[in-house]
This record gives structure tokens, sequence and C-alpha cells, in this order.
């Protein structure tokens, strides 16, 4: 009896760990950077959120830093990765690298379990059960707006979406 109740235990704490979903990077979302696609990646690229980490080692950065009294660099603390880059303190597969900022996964949802699938439409439903996430104003919401670490413009989604929209190609 007591055999099965450890095995039962162990099975527990096994399974949320085997199904976890990790970080894979946006070096990972190649496939998203061919013209039939909608080139994302570039798009991506040349908005401010592949910038976001950089950013954390500007003299601003230091200054908000200090104010703050954080014991640790900007580029370290959790206090500002948590807006300037993707999946802070969560799994991550190796190819996966903070420097890049806020990628892919921090508005689609870490990819590991949907990459290989969520590319068929007939996929879609599988694919949003492993973990891929649409993205919308809630998203946004999470980092802009308001934040306890510096002054932050309004967030007007129409105008910001505008900014960084990514679609695929009709047809
Ligand atoms: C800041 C958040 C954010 C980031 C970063 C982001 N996306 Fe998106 N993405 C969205 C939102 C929001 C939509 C729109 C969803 C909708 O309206 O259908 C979207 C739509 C898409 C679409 C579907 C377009 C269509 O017309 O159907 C693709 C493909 C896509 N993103 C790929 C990527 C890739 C690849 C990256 C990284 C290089 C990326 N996205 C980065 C938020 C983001
Ligand atoms: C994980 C946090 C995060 C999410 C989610 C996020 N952003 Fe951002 N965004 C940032 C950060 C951080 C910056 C500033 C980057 C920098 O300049 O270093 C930024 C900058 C921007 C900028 C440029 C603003 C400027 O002042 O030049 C636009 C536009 C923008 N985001 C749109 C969006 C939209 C639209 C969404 C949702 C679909 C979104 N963001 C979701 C963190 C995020
Ligand atoms: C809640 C999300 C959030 C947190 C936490 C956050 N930031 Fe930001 N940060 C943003 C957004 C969004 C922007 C873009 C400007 C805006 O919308 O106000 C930004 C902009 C910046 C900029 C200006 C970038 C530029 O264009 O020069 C710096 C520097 C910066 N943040 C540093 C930090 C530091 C350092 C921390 C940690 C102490 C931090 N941020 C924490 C969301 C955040």
């Amino acid at each position: 009896m007591k055999r099965y109740t450890l095995l039962f235990i162990v099975l527990i704490f096994a399974i949320p760990l085997i199904s976890q979903n990790k970080f894979v990077g946006v070096n990972t979302c190649a496939c998203h950077n061919l013209p039939k696609q909608g080139k994302q990646v570039e798009v991506w690229k040349k908005s401010k959120h592949a910038g976001a980490f950089e950013s954390l080692k500007s003299d601003k950065a230091v200054g908000i830093v200090k104010v703050k009294g954080l014991k640790v660099a900007a580029t370290e603390a959790k206090e500002c990765l948590e807006c300037h880059s993707t999946g802070v303190g969560e799994a991550v597969e190796k190819s996966f690298k903070v420097e890049m900022g806020v990628q892919c996964e921090a508005c689609h949802g870490a990819a590991s379990a949907y990459k290989g699938i969520h590319n068929k439409p007939e996929n879609k439903e599988k694919a949003i059960a492993a973990g891929f996430l649409k993205g919308d104003e809630k998203t946004c919401k999470q980092c802009h707006g308001a934040n306890k670490m510096h002054d932050a413009k309004e967030f007007n989604f129409k105008k910001m979406w505008e900014e960084i929209k990514h679609p695929m190609p009709k047809g």
C-alpha cells in the first residue's frame, strides 16, 4: 500500500513538470521571417520591444535603480525584467536569450509545446490547449500604463498597436 502512495505522490509532482511550457526565444520563430508569412520577426526587430532589455543598460535605467534602491543592476532585477524582457523566473530552453527583450512569447505564450503544431490551421485548438495565446489589449496592459518603477505614458491600444502590428499577408 505504502509503495503505491509514494508512486502517487511522485506522479503528482512529475506531471506538471513534464507538461510545463518553456520559453524558446525569438530565434526559434524564424519561419515568421519569410515574406509569404509577413516577416513578423523583422517588424518586431524594428520595434522598441526588441531593444527593451538594452534600455536597462542606459544612464536613465541606472538612475531609476538608484532611486528605487534596488540591490542589483536593472539587467538582473526582476522588478525591471518582468516588463523589459520575457519569461522572467519561468522555465526556458537553451535557445532562449533574455537579452532579446520583449519577444514574441511575451504576448503569444511560451512556445515549447505549441511551436511544432501551431503552423497548421487545423491544429488551432490544439495549439491553444498547448499554451498559444492570440494576444490583445489586456496582454499589453500587463506592462503598459502606470507602473511602480517609473513614470509611464498613457496607453492607447489603437495607436500603439498601429506601431507594432505584424499581420499575415491576406490570401
Ligand atoms: C507586444 C505583443 C506582441 C509581440 C511581442 C508579438 N506579437 Fe504577434 N500578435 C500580437 C497581437 C495582439 C496580435 C493580433 C491578434 C489578432 O488580432 O488576431 C498578433 C498577431 C500575430 C500573428 C497573426 C497575424 C494575422 O494576421 O493573423 C502572427 C503570425 C504573429 N503575431 C507572430 C508574431 C511573431 C513571430 C512575433 C515575434 C517576432 C510576435 N508575433 C510578437 C501581439 C504580439
Ligand atoms: C512584457 C511587457 C510588454 C508587453 C506585454 C507589451 N509591451 Fe509594449 N513595451 C514594453 C516595454 C518595456 C517598452 C519600452 C521598450 C524600450 O523602449 O526600451 C514597450 C514599448 C512599446 C511601444 C513603443 C512606445 C514608445 O514610447 O516608443 C509600443 C508602440 C508598444 N510597446 C506597444 C505594445 C502593444 C500594442 C502591446 C500589446 C499588444 C504591448 N506593447 C505589449 C513592454 C511590453
Ligand atoms: C510594469 C512594466 C514596467 C516595469 C516594471 C519597468 N518598466 Fe521601464 N518601461 C516600461 C514601458 C512600457 C516603457 C515605455 C515607455 C512608456 O510607455 O511609458 C518603459 C520605458 C523605460 C525606459 C525608457 C526607454 C527609452 O526609450 O529610453 C527605461 C530606461 C526604463 N523603462 C527602465 C526601467 C527600469 C530600470 C526598470 C526597473 C527598475 C523598469 N524600467 C521597470 C515598462 C516597465
